[in-house]
């Protein structure tokens, strides 16, 4: 097994990426397609589930005509979160567009339900505050406009699933129905301490239980590839799921307490492991983080709703090419010349969890330029890691000494080099952005019985060097921006 590969899958939002990788962690190959997001109302979100199984089949074929091929020991899944597919358990067709993570379409049902009193008991059962954010509102959405949408669902002739078990149940030929615990952790239906889906959530929301996944740990042999579903041959066990984001946190080789991380993605996800469940007091959620075997590990987490998707946006609404240009642009100017950008394109994540408001640009003037709208969208990316990350502080009782980061965004030393400015502790970056599907490799690896030796070389450490005083005139500028819009 000296020479096994696993062939571990990225399903992101904005990407589907797949690494081949060895056990020293190195990259042998790589492949990734581009993907798109719909908007159909304002708020809503979604993309076709159809499109996220052919560009992971996509990448895996790619994959598996390179000349090391023969050696894949595994598949490996990380994915987007919170993602929700309701299939036809017959046909294996999508009943509806796959409802992504951003979707507020179900904001009116969670505010009627925070409204009735029901916040507090499934925060206790889950971690997670009442938020359309997660599938539990959204399946029940999907299925209240499915003919007989409820009693095929009692039946398990309808299924409902994550970005994982929808992928696991397309390279399996539709034979298995599995997910892992991170991603079950996260769908607002599943209750962290019992480690069971909830009955009484499950009724809470309209869900049936018997649509949803068989939950596993995390480095489970969750099935096997059957003839015909990639180009890889049939047998080829997939042998780790996580969510991306603590498919990251795997990948930076934390096992214990104490360590920060934060994905920029589409949105950002810092989380940290915890020495038990927690129900946080700040504004973030308990989550599991996931499992090896029968140990279960708990983590804080604060999820920011649109993070790099925020220099795209700004980049496509300033007419540039593309967020490197308005990151190469936000660098022409000192400053951001008063200028500030709360990106609440989908209302506000973590700490705040406000879905009715929406982004505001403010203290334009005529002397604002487009370079000064390009710093503002940037800067904008750290001020809303560094709320989250004072939350984490304050969840925790201490002060953090770091934070370590991945994900796309995590690219731009401008930006890094900010982040540290304003969070005044210092960054470390790894030598690859793709920590996620590192993560999800690493696990796989872990479910083959052969570990993976992830050596942290080729790191990148960014030291804070703004003065104090320009840190805290930065701050004081954002959060008078935020309370404006939170008034
Ligand atoms: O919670 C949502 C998160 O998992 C999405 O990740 O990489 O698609 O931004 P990404």
């Amino acid at each position: 097994m000296d020479k096994a590969l696993v062939l571990a899958i990225d399903q992101g939002t904005t990407n589907t990426k797949a690494l081949l990788v060895d056990r020293s962690g190195a990259v042998i190959a790589s492949a990734s397609r581009p993907m798109t997001v719909d908007y159909p109302e304002p708020g809503w979100a979604e993309q076709s589930a159809d499109a996220i199984w052919a560009a992971v089949k996509a990448v895996i074929d790619e994959l598996a005509a390179h000349p090391r091929a023969a050696d894949i020991a595994a598949l490996a899944v990380s994915n987007q979160r919170e993602s929700i597919v309701v299939w036809d358990a017959a046909t294996g067709k999508p009943l509806a567009p796959c409802v992504i993570w951003q979707c507020r379409r179900t904001a009116d049902a969670c505010e009627a339900l925070i409204a009735a009193g029901h916040g507090d008991f499934v925060e206790a059962k889950t971690g997670l505050g009442i938020n359309p954010l997660f599938p539990a509102s959204k399946i029940a959405w999907i299925l209240d406009r499915i003919p007989d949408g409820r009693a095929r669902a009692e039946t398990g002739a309808i299924r409902a699933g994550t970005v994982d078990s929808w992928l696991l149940w397309n390279f399996t030929g539709g034979q298995v129905h599995a997910t892992d615990h991170s991603n079950a952790s996260r769908t607002q239906l599943y209750d962290t301490e019992a480690l069971a889906w909830s009955d009484d959530l499950c009724a809470l929301f309209g869900v049936p239980k018997a649509m949803l996944a068989e939950v596993r740990s995390s480095d489970s042999r969750f099935g096997e590839t059957a003839a015909g579903a990639t180009a890889l041959p049939a047998g080829v066990p997939v042998h780790g799921m996580m969510g991306d984001s603590h498919a990251a946190l795997f990948g930076h080789g934390v096992r214990e307490p104490g360590t920060v991380k934060a994905t920029y993605g589409t949105g950002t996800s810092l989380m940290s492991l915890v020495p038990q469940r927690v129900r946080s007091r700040h504004g973030l959620s308990g989550t599991i983080a996931w499992s090896l075997g029968d140990r279960v590990w708990h983590a804080l987490e604060g999820n920011i709703s649109v993070s790099g998707q925020t220099v795209a946006f700004m980049a496509s609404l300033i007419g540039l090419k593309d967020a490197a240009a308005l990151a190469d642009l936000a660098m022409t100017v000192p400053s951001s010349h008063g200028i500030t950008f709360v990106p609440a394109l989908v209302g506000l994540g973590a700490p705040h969890w406000r879905n009715d408001v929406r982004g505001e640009i403010s203290g334009l003037t005529l002397g604002t330029q487009p370079a000064h709208l390009a710093r503002a969208a940037v800067e904008a990316v750290a001020f809303q890691v560094a709320d989250v990350f004072a939350a984490m502080e304050a969840d925790i009782g201490a002060p953090l000494s770091g934070l370590s980061v991945d994900g796309g965004a995590s690219r731009n030393d401008f930006l890094m080099q900010f982040q540290a400015d304003i969070l005044g502790r210092p960054l470390r970056r790894g030598k690859f952005p793709e920590v996620s599907a590192l993560g999800a490799a690493s696990v796989a690896f872990h479910g083959l019985g052969l570990a993976m030796t992830d050596g942290g070389e080729g790191q990148t450490l960014f030291t804070p060097t703004m003065p104090t005083e320009a840190r805290e005139a930065h701050l004081a500028g954002w959060r008078k921006a935020v309370g404006h819009l939170l008034s």
